[in-house]
């Protein structure tokens, strides 16, 4: 379904299309009733239902027991069967059942069904689809951490249950109930998470489906007696079948040949009130209850990857990508869950007092939450982290799904797109308008436009006749090109990409088996199959400069469409019972799709000339757990509106939290066009998105920075310019999550886990571990904004260097007039900036730095580090990089590695070698103690020589507080110096 939102906006080279699309298509844009509620989806319905008969009835049992004669415990895993009993006559499936006890101290659980494991189902309509559960999520999303712990042990076992204590110094602990089956995981004795204490998990086994009763049946037929039977232990009273054989959406039919195969299970936070997580959703960082209730949601959170155009805000409904890990807080306890599975996911969130956990009143927090998970088919696969404080949570997840990739520095300064740049010359006008202007930019973009009508890999040679030579001139300012390549490929002949497609037979194929095809922006397309290993090595070969010609070294790409959009497709996707790469259907892979088609582009541009190793640049609309790995993602089609500015913050925060934090919103809004206020606060708020870049639809009008005119566009360059200026620490930050799996931008929660006031607060955050409080405007004609102070440091103004009067744990009312941006520095941090303007990152690799120190309330202290490295190779992996620790003591500053490393060691390359030539320039001391007052020099002593500087003193004055200049320091940024006052 294509809403007219995209349609209105072709030209006239698009005409048959829009003709043909309009044919399939309804006249409104889409909106939420195009996608389905939960009761629009047959598993979803049914488990909710299932959740209300157990929840409701008194006498509710859940019918899972695990057999205690079965299970073992060897090298942290313990292995069992469960019991699931099916019917009043006792018949029962089995479910055979592990629970890993991992070395990080993450603990599995993965239930699978030994029917299906075993392939002793059939399936219906003569489908070529295998039989088992989905069992290759992990080859996708996991990379480590799957180390057993085998000092994992059974610290007590009986009839009823056992207990094992895993984790660092064994303070965790699984009690795992046998009859009902459920796991009580503990810290310190304390229950934190638990399945199934509520009896919800379920896992729709197979069955054969019954014909309905014959009305002649042949005599002496047993079978259809059998089948008789079977129906009546296969149809309790009140099970809805309606959609367990076939489910009906809009003009689509789901086939469902493998029957009903859900999997659910009830995952209690026991005592936490808030669960943070689960992007991408347009709503409020901490999750909303979806029950029903004053304020709630009616609907589950749900997660199925889907082209969401026009989204609507404060919403559960699902957008372009999906990371189903959520993470549980109380004040300075977190504990987190990730649930491996890639079918269509609903997460019903409900929260109250937990009576039946009495710990839990008053004594550790007031409230329980209680989530319900709920996937369409494949294993249950469980990860459960204990924490306790964020970090711990993000870590061991980033330890699973690997952290974001050192991104090409470029990347993380502006890009400037829309829908579209009409031609080479349009590209280089713009290019050159904004050197006019003095606005810095990095990249230009171009979307589907610049093909040769939608044909990937070629150029429309009337609009874009010299690609090279639009590329070079780009080059001359170090500046680059993204060229989107979506993973439809036009259904023409004589198009090398769909003969090839089609006759190496790398596409998705229909539940026939044939080559699927749908309608997408060419018309007739086809898909290729990036699960497929040869498709992705052919794709790889599209990419060679020698094959996409046209492209050269500052070509990078964007994945669009990739959930996948089909406009004529269920819910603008691909039909359910379609089949992938080793005989999965798309059901069972579905939230997957998008992230094996960037992954593909990501390795592609690995090897587009032997030799050539460079990182890649890949943005991607649809995403999974362990796309941090291959790309950065946006948040897809917004608006110009205020209320969508004031969304994006949420939304980038929550990828930061669940490891994708590489992210941003489309600046200005995709749809429609922002008042000139709007746009200069949307340059404002996106100069601290991690990914910073205008977007705009083919209808918008033009907006490019130097056409908002006075005082507009001077606002929005000073805002670009604070971006540029703050790259390093940008840098240092998108390194620290490729370390450890931190937030690049970090709520409240995150930096301040003890302060309950700012639990629920997601409209400001810290950058990186800079200090840097940001608080950007995002309502119409808004001259102040209110910021929360999570701690009692001082604060100082970023650009005023006043000293704000706070109270922790209070608000504190920032003047925030147009050209303002609210931001402070927290004091105790010491950050690295280079001053100097210049129209792209690349012409300042070679800048002298800036630091600043902001001293903390004491006076005298303050620490900070900084990350480099060449940008661009992967040398850095070789020791080719430069990370130092800066500490100022009392009236020292220095600088040493900040691993400890002799750097005289390291064998410097040929970047590490012209890094000698870049030093520590300048040196911002604010509220710089008072015994400095006096002082006209300071010395620096570094590389067994020393010299002094210049310092110039200002005294406090009128609420700003007092700051030292140390100017012209000339110590190598690479090497260990101190400055003594
Ligand atoms: C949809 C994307 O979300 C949008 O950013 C892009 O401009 C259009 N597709 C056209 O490619």
């Amino acid at each position: 379904m294509l809403g007219s939102g995209k349609l209105s906006s072709l030209g006239t080279g698009t005409a048959l299309l829009c003709f043909l699309s309009a044919l399939i298509t309804p006249a409104v844009a889409v909106k939420e009733h195009d996608f389905k509620k939960c009761d629009q989806s047959g598993f979803c319905k049914r488990n909710r239902a299932f959740a209300d008969n157990a929840l409701q009835s008194n006498s509710w049992q859940s019918p899972y027991n695990l057999l205690p004669e079965t299970k073992s415990f060897k090298d942290g895993q313990l292995q069992a069967t469960i019991l699931k009993t099916i019917n009043a006559n006792g018949d029962a499936v089995k479910l055979p059942i592990t629970v890993s006890f991992l070395e990080s101290g993450t603990a599995r659980v993965t239930i699978d069904e030994e029917k299906r494991q075993k392939g002793e189902i059939e399936l219906r309509h003569d489908s070529k689809a295998r039989k088992e559960r989905y069992n290759e999520a992990e080859q996708w999303v996991i990379v480590g951490g799957l180390t057993l712990d085998k000092g994992a042990k059974v610290a007590s076992e009986d009839k009823k249950q056992i207990t094992v204590q895993y984790g660092p110094s064994s303070k965790f602990e699984a009690v795992i109930k046998f009859s009902p089956f459920s796991i009580d995981f503990k810290r310190d004795g304390a229950s934190q998470i638990k399945f199934n204490d509520r009896g919800l998990l379920n896992m729709e086994h197979w069955r054969p489906k019954i014909e309905p009763k014959q009305e002649e049946k042949k005599e002496g037929d047993e079978g259809e007696e059998k089948k008789e039977e079977e129906q009546k232990v296969e149809a309790p009273k009140g099970e809805d079948e309606s959609t367990w054989w076939e489910e009906t959406f809009g003009s689509n039919t789901d086939s469902k040949p493998r029957g009903p195969e859900s999997v659910a299970l009830d995952i209690e936070f026991v005592g936490y009130e808030h669960v943070f997580g689960i992007p991408s959703h347009a709503g409020p960082l901490s999750l909303k209850q979806t029950r029903g209730g004053e304020g709630n949601y009616q609907e589950p959170y749900r997660m199925y990857n889907a082209d969401v155009f026009e989204y609507i805000l404060d919403s559960p409904m699902t957008l372009y990508g999906s990371i189903p890990f959520m993470q549980a807080h109380r004040k300075d306890s977190s504990v987190g869950v990730f649930w491996l599975n890639a079918a269509e996911t609903w997460v019903d969130i409900t929260k109250g007092k937990d009576s039946k956990n009495p710990l839990a009143l008053g004594v550790l927090s007031k409230t329980t939450t209680t989530t319900h998970w709920i996937s369409e088919s494949g294993l249950l696969d469980v990860f459960v982290f204990l924490g306790p404080r964020p970090q711990d949570i993000t870590s061991k997840y980033a330890e699973l799904t690997g952290t974001s990739a050192m991104p090409q520095e470029f990347s993380i300064g502006y890009h400037q797109c829309r829908w579209n740049y009409v031609s080479d010359e349009d590209v280089k006008d713009v290019d050159r308008k904004m050197d006019k202007f003095k606005i810095p930019y990095d990249v230009i973009w171009l979307d589907i436009e610049y093909t040769d009508e939608k044909k990937y890999f070629t150029w429309d040679s009337h609009t874009f006749p010299d690609p090279v030579g639009m590329g070079k001139h780009l080059d001359a300012h170090g500046r680059k090109l993204v060229t989107i390549i979506d993973p439809h490929i036009k259904n023409v002949d004589n198009y090398h990409v769909s003969s090839e497609l089609k006759s190496k037979d790398h596409a998705v194929h229909n539940k026939e088996g044939s080559i699927f095809e749908g309608w997408c922006w060419p018309g007739s397309s086809n898909w290729i199959d990036a699960f497929s290993p040869a498709a992705r090595e052919w794709w790889a070969s599209l990419f060679k400069y020698s094959a996409f010609k046209g492209t050269l070294e500052n070509t990078w790409v964007w994945n669009d469409m990739n959930e996948p959009s089909v406009f004529n497709g269920p819910e603008t996707t691909m039909p359910k019972d379609n089949l992938h790469h080793g005989g999965w259907e798309h059901r069972d892979v579905h939230n997957l799709n998008g992230m094996t088609f960037h992954n593909a582009t990501h390795h592609a541009l690995k090897s587009r000339k032997p030799g050539e190793l460079r990182r890649p640049f890949v943005l991607t609309r649809a995403f999974f757990a362990g796309s941090q790995r291959v790309g950065a993602m946006w948040t897809g089609d917004n608006q110009a509106a205020w209320d969508h500015l004031e969304a994006s913050i949420p939304m980038v925060l929550s990828q930061g939290i669940a490891g994708y934090p590489f992210s941003g919103a489309d600046v200005g809004g995709f749809f429609g066009n922002p008042d000139k206020e709007l746009l200069t606060r949307w340059y404002q708020a996106g100069a601290f998105y991690p990914f910073f870049r205008g977007h705009a639809h083919i209808d918008a009008r033009r907006r490019e920075p130097y056409l908002a005119g006075e005082p507009y566009t001077p606002i929005i360059t000073a805002a670009l310019r604070l971006r540029y200026a703050l790259l390093p620490s940008w840098y240092t930050a998108f390194y620290q999550a490729h370390a450890d799996g931190s937030p690049i931008i970090k709520p409240m929660f995150y930096t301040h886990p003890g302060e309950e006031g700012g639990l629920e607060i997601d409209d400001q955050f810290f950058v990186g571990n800079t200090g840097l409080l940001a608080r950007p405007v995002t309502k119409e004609g808004q001259n102040s904004v209110d910021i929360w102070i999570p701690d009692d440091e001082v604060y100082y103004d970023y650009f005023t260097y006043n000293l704000i009067p706070t109270t922790k744990g209070k608000k504190v009312t920032l003047d925030a007039p147009l050209d303002k941006i609210p931001l402070l520095m927290q004091g105790g941090h010491i950050f690295a900036r280079r001053d100097r303007p210049r129209r792209s990152s690349a012409l300042m690799k070679w800048d002298d730095y800036t630091l600043v120190v902001a001293v903390s309330k004491d006076g005298k202290s303050a620490e900070g580090d900084l990350y480099v490295d060449d940008g661009d190779s992967f040398d850095f992996e070789k020791g080719q990089y430069i990370r130092r620790k800066f500490v100022m003591e009392g009236s020292t500053i220095s600088s040493v590695d900040a691993e400890g490393r002799d750097t005289k060691g390291v064998k410097e390359g040929e970047w590490m070698k012209k890094m000698r030539g870049v030093s520590v320039d300048k040196i911002m001391v604010v509220g710089a103690p008072s015994s400095w007052a006096n002082k006209k020099e300071v010395s620096v002593e570094s590389e067994g020589k020393s010299w002094s500087v210049e310092v110039e003193y200002s005294p406090a004055a009128k609420g700003r507080a007092a700051f030292a200049v140390i100017k012209k320091v000339g110590a190598r940024i690479g090497a260990d110096w101190k400055i003594v006052a």
